[in-house]
């Protein structure tokens, strides 16, 4: 579209109903100036097409000032009704579903002791680049905004609660007990369970330097599983500690800077071929008898056979010992078993790691977690001890379905109000009021219906009471209330409904 004149155009919207939105294109400056008329409508094909519409000037009545040449563009659109790849809608079933998870979560924090936080979903890009070659590095949503500043969607929780931690400084007093349930992106290769958005539980505690922190943790997701009806039959936790990869490789003198790395590597066995990873390793300065031995060492699966080879002396076999003999006294040693091929996919975490299993193999890692003493110092604060777990909300849903454990979450509103008359409308909303006012739930029906619609309406959302305002009854002070499960119908005053 050609404009005329030089000036700069701007754009004026005309909203009309029906979707339909004019836009008109006017240089600032011009004496003839085209017309865009975008329509967008809800039609199945998107077409952009110039209408020949154009308008010839006319002459005004005085026949001096003549109307500017209208161009006309029609613009159908069709939207994708469907959310981006990876992303969801939560229409209200799966609200309600979505909200019986997170009070699950939140209940179960609140039963351990734990305070509610959250974060930005917006963070500085820089919160979460680490060095190591982290996958979800590669996942990030990130870009440039209107400041040209780096920022990313956060693909986790853990950067942003160090950073308040480091913030926050020494005004609060350790140990520091928080929980989040926050939406966390990555861009993720979709499989079942894994998506580009999905929300986090996290727990953390920070300042306690002892497996009693981690301990604890497990503790609260077993309280969950078995709250939401998992047992230990459907799921099962794998423990180990980073601390036994560092005392392998601490024989083979590897440096200190490739230990993070060697972990990232590690955790993609099983997903890439054994050459590549041997490759890896051996880009990281590990000799190949390292890696033997170090293989050896990750296929172990008792405390035992490592003890053997580790010796009884080191922190790994030490804290792994006591993570078991406390499991006990929480009562939920059958949930968890030593996997030394667990190092979990994240170059922060220091000592144990672990994560929750489904044990017919089905679906990827319910949870994960570990101990990351070391994450504060590497955002320039002074390093305090911590562990915490993340727990995804897409996993446990598939896990329940696979096990036909998905609870039902019914709409429920306890009441509808409904008038017999369009005159008494307003005294429905005086009833709705009232009962409102006492914290009943109620569904004030707005137009005036019939009863067979208020019925099916009724069924629909639960309503435990119909109350009908009728106008003889209303004269009086009264109104009908009709008890849905029995058909029971008595009169009663409006201020002593409850
Ligand atoms: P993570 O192992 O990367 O750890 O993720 C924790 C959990 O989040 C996973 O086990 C899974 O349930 C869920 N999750 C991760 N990515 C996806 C995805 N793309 N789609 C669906 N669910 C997903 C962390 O994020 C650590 N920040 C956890 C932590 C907290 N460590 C210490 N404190």
């Amino acid at each position: 579209m050609a404009a005329a004149g030089a000036a700069t155009p701007c754009l004026h919207l005309i909203f009309h109903h029906h979707h339909r939105i004019t836009a008109t294109l006017r240089p600032f400056s011009a004496i003839h100036h085209h017309r865009l008329s975008l329509l967008f409508t809800r039609n199945k094909h998107r077409s952009f097409s110039t209408s020949p519409e154009i308008e010839t000037p006319r002459a005004g009545r005085s026949g001096s000032v003549s109307s500017p040449p209208v161009q006309t563009v029609d613009y159908v659109e069709k939207i994708d009704v469907n959310p981006p790849k990876g992303t969801r809608d939560f229409p209200p079933e799966e609200m309600r579903l979505r909200n019986w998870l997170f009070n699950n979560f939140r209940e179960v924090s609140r039963l351990f002791g734990f305070e509610e936080v959250d974060y930005p979903v917006l963070e500085t890009e820089a919160l979460f680049i680490r060095k190591a070659g982290e996958e979800i590095r590669d996942q990030l949503y990130c870009f440039e905004d209107r400041g040209n500043r780096r920022v990313a969607l956060r693909p986790e929780l853990t950067p942003s609660l160090a950073r308040l931690v480091i913030q926050k400084g020494k005004s609060v007093p350790l140990p520091i007990k928080w929980f989040a349930v926050g939406q966390c992106w990555r861009y993720e290769r979709m499989t079942r369970g894994r998506r580009r958005e999905h929300y986090q539980w996290n727990m953390d505690i920070i300042g306690v330097p002892d497996v009693t922190g981690e301990a604890e943790l497990i503790s609260s997701i077993v309280t969950f599983f078995k709250r939401i009806g998992i047992t230990v039959k459907d799921v099962g936790f794998k423990i180990s500690s980073r601390k036994v990869l560092q005392e392998v490789l601490s024989l083979y003198s590897v440096p200190e800077t490739s230990f993070a790395k060697a972990c990232i590597v590690i955790d993609k066995m099983g997903k890439i071929p054994m050459e590549e990873i041997k490759k890896e390793l051996i880009s990281i300065e590990l000799s190949n008898e390292a890696i033997e031995d170090l293989l050896e060492v990750l296929s172990m699966k008792s405390l035992t056979q490592l003890e053997e080879k580790l010796g009884g002396s080191g922190e790994a076999v030490g804290e792994l010992k006591q993570l078991f003999s406390l499991a006990e006294k929480f009562g939920y040693s059958e949930w968890i078993q030593f996997d030394a091929s667990i190092v979990r996919g994240l170059a922060y975490y220091t000592g144990i790691v672990f994560e929750g299993f489904d044990r017919e193999g089905k679906l990827r890692a319910i949870c994960g977690g570990g101990r990351y003493d070391r994450l504060l110092s590497t955002f320039g604060g002074d390093d305090i001890p911590a562990c915490g777990f993340g727990f995804g909300d897409a996993v446990v849903i598939e896990l329940l379905k696979e096990r036909q454990l998905l609870p039902e979450v019914p709409l429920e509103v306890e009441n509808i109000v409904c008038s017999l008359d369009p005159d008494l409308q307003g005294a429905a909303a005086i009833v709705a009021t009232v009962l409102r006012g006492k914290g009943q739930c109620v569904d004030l029906v707005l137009e005036n219906k019939p009863l067979k619609w208020v019925f099916k309406r009724a069924a629909r959302i639960n309503a435990r009471r119909l109350i009908l305002v009728g106008s003889s009854e209303w004269q009086r002070g009264m109104v009908s209330v009709k008890i849905l499960s029995t058909g029971v119908q008595f009169e009663v005053n409006v201020d002593e409904l409850e």
